[in-house]
């Protein structure tokens, strides 16, 4: 039976499937980019004899394996119709180019009575390929669905480990690195919510030094798989996790997946995550069209939290306007009867004793000085004892017949309801039309339970996604935080609706550190809400100087988070330094490309920017045990290049690239805790 190649190439990788008529196309490569006109030699089937006791009938890895007919790795569909149709295995496949870039993979099968479309884009500025699948039942009765895979793809036999992420509220992006073996791997989150225990995606490290990586964009349930597979290759399959009974298509229903964004780069996890930063890029749907500088913020909460005073906020403004400070963003507390975390979300209108004239007098005393107004909140959330829950009740997930789980003190609406996405369309909408408010800071701060009679995780998703896109078409200058608990939604589903995540509540230099690295992974950062905190830190009780936690925040989207009017003079100085560092260093930290490397002895480093141009910033996180402070080897440089090597405070030099890449830049002595910048350029 003939084949043929379907190929996508971007700058630097490559992706061929080997497509026949009566099945679903084969993944012949997934790599490093492979020069023009490079096809498979044979087919796959010509190159594998049949092993001793095995199907005469060879069924390799594809881009939709189905069950029972001769796969016997993970399937990309788990389906039946009351308990039958449940084998799967495409009948017919035909392609449509819908672009240079941009294959759609048709597949029907005609004894399940399954039609399945897998669009696949490989992108030629970010080389991320972007993989969704559709499934629509063309059956005659209900289809049944605990699965269905966004992407399956395939890992070569050099693949020996895998980078993942998983955590806590105060403890976000804690890297967990498995060796692959011939067992399987698996990730899954049943939080509802994207979840702070695990990030939908991870990296590949091959022993070549290749690396690949994936991630889901769903803000929701999911689950993603590594399986060895018996010609020494791995699986990797991505996909939203699914609840008993959740997708039941009807005849003529389709479903269509998240997508996933895959990438490989020959430069190992950097060039993933180089990759990741432009897809996540051309995602963000900015006001105006473009990003504009990252303001500083002054975040209230651990100032403030829910002790509102009208005077003490407009003080507050004040010394945050006199140290450059450029958008206030009012927190948890303002609305009615919230004095503590026991009451009053999904009644969202301004106290009437904290502020007996609204938020007005506030929100105009921050414009007045020149700064932005934005405001926290919370709508998929109602607490038992509100207004919302008092006059509707039933407007909150549950399960009948089961007690209502309460988790900081609140229940999660049901955001499939139309009637619940009408009334916080309002309330919300009210707030923006009344007031000058440019910023939304959106939390979510519990994890679903008892998530409605039919299990309804996915609607909750989708019910976000639309009041968000709702509220973002009717006040497209408005910008939204993502925030769940400080980092529970970081995810490229939500980023099409949001320009900020807040990354954690932990505000602790020291654990930052590894919080920011572990998301810079995935995301760009100008994306990562990264607040300079008080002293002692409210998380950890540790103690950071001011120079180290505003130099630890400088490269994401800088901000504030104390009570600034209590700082003593050298603080107060030394943060203003810190927001005009920030504010001359922004435009380099938020564009171009983010290296990370370590040189041992607690020293970190990640440079932004060019090959040529770029910032480098060195963390040291405890005392040294060394006498010589380690040279740092950056191995990103170009060799053929002498670089300008400019401290902050000291001398400049240049330094031969090829110097700097083997034996690397002599570091002064830093104290236990700190950070330097160096710029480097090419003379
Ligand atoms: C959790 C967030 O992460 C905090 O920054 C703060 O907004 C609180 N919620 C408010 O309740």
């Amino acid at each position: 039976m003939s084949s043929t190649w379907a190929i996508l190439h971007s700058p630097a990788c490559t992706a061929i499937w080997e497509v026949r008529v009566h099945e679903a196309p084969l993944w012949r490569y997934w790599g490093p980019r492979l020069p023009d006109g490079v096809v498979p030699p044979a087919p796959l089937r010509h190159e594998r004899p049949e092993p001793s006791f095995s199907l005469h009938h060879d069924v390799p890895l594809s881009l939709f394996p189905g069950v029972g007919m001769g796969w016997f790795g993970a399937p990309a569909l788990a389906a039946h119709r009351a308990g039958l149709d449940w084998t799967h295995a495409a009948t017919r496949c035909s392609i449509e180019t819908l672009a240079q870039d941009t294959l759609r993979f048709e597949l029907i099968d005609a004894v399940a009575d399954l039609a399945i479309a897998i669009t696949a884009r490989l992108d030629p500025e970010s080389d991320v390929l972007t993989l969704s699948t559709t499934l629509t039942n063309t059956g005659k009765a209900v289809l049944d669905v605990s699965w269905l895979a966004s992407a399956c793809l395939p890992l070569p036999p050099e693949a020996h480990s895998v980078l993942s992420y998983t955590g806590r509220h105060n403890s976000e992006f804690v890297g967990v690195e498995d060796t692959l073996s011939r067992s399987g791997w698996r990730r899954e989150n049943r939080r509802g919510l994207t979840s702070h225990d695990s990030f939908p995606g991870a990296l590949v490290q091959c022993a070549d030094g290749t690396a690949y990586g994936a991630q889901l964009a769903w803000s929701g349930n999911h689950i993603q798989s590594i399986d060895w597979l018996d010609d020494g290759r791995r699986q990797w399959l991505l996909g939203e996790g699914l609840a008993p009974g959740e997708l039941r298509l009807n005849p003529g229903d389709s479903i269509t997946t998240p997508e996933v964004l895959a990438t490989v780069s020959a430069q190992g996890m950097d060039g993933v995550s180089q990759a990741f930063h432009r897809a996540i890029r051309t995602r963000i749907l900015w006001p105006g069209g473009a990003m504009s500088p990252r303001k500083v913020h002054l975040n209230t909460w651990e100032g403030f939290y829910f002790d509102h005073d009208l005077d003490a906020l407009k003080e507050l403004a004040d010394a945050a306007a006199d140290l450059g400070i450029e958008r206030f963003v009012l927190d948890d507390g303002w609305f009615a009867g919230r004095d503590d975390d026991t009451s009053s979300l999904g009644d969202w209108w301004p106290d009437p004793v904290k502020y007996p004239q609204g938020l007005a007098p506030l929100a105009h005393h921050v414009t007045g000085l020149g700064m932005e107004f934005g405001l926290w909140v919370e709508p998929e959330m109602v607490n038992p004892d509100s207004g919302l829950y008092r006059a509707h009740p039933e407007w909150a997930l549950h399960v009948d017949g089961r007690p209502l789980l309460t988790a900081r003190n609140q229940l999660v609406l049901d955001m499939s309801l139309p009637q619940v996405r009408t009334y916080l369309f309002g309330a919300i909408a009210l707030l923006l039309r009344e007031l000058p408010i440019a910023y939304l800071k959106w939390d979510h701060n519990r994890d679903l339970t008892h998530a409605g009679n039919r299990a309804s995780y996915r609607a909750q998703v989708l019910g976000t996604y639309e009041l968000m896109a709702w509220l973002r078409a009717a006040f497209p200058a408005v910008e939204i935080e993502s925030c769940a608990g400080g980092g529970g939604r970081i995810d490229a589903g939500i980023v099409a609706q949001s320009h900020r995540f807040w990354t954690s509540d932990c505000i602790d230099a020291v654990s930052r550190v590894s919080i920011q690295r572990g998301f810079l992974r995935f995301m760009p950062p100008e994306l990562m809400g990264s607040h300079v905190g008080a002293c002692p830190a409210h998380s950890t009780g540790r103690m950071q100087a001011m120079d180290f936690r505003s130099g630890v925040a400088l490269p994401g989207h800088f901000g504030v988070e104390l009570d600034v009017r209590q700082l003593d003079q050298a603080d107060r100085e030394e943060l203003a330094e810190a927001i005009a560092r920030y504010k001359r260093l922004r435009g380099q930290f938020h564009q171009g490309h983010v290296w990370q490397g370590e040189a041992g002895d607690h020293v970190l480093w990640q440079a932004h920017g060019g090959w040529h141009d770029l910032l480098l910033h060195v963390t040291r996180t405890a005392p040294t045990s060394w006498r010589h402070a380690p040279h740092l080897r950056l191995p990103m440089l170009d060799p053929a290049q002498t670089y300008r090597v400019e401290p902050e405070q000291g001398e400049a030099r240049e330094i031969a690239g090829s110097w700097l890449i083997r034996s690397g830049l002599p570091l002064p002595p830093m104290k236990g805790e700190a950070v330097l910048i160096y710029r480097l350029t090419a003379v």
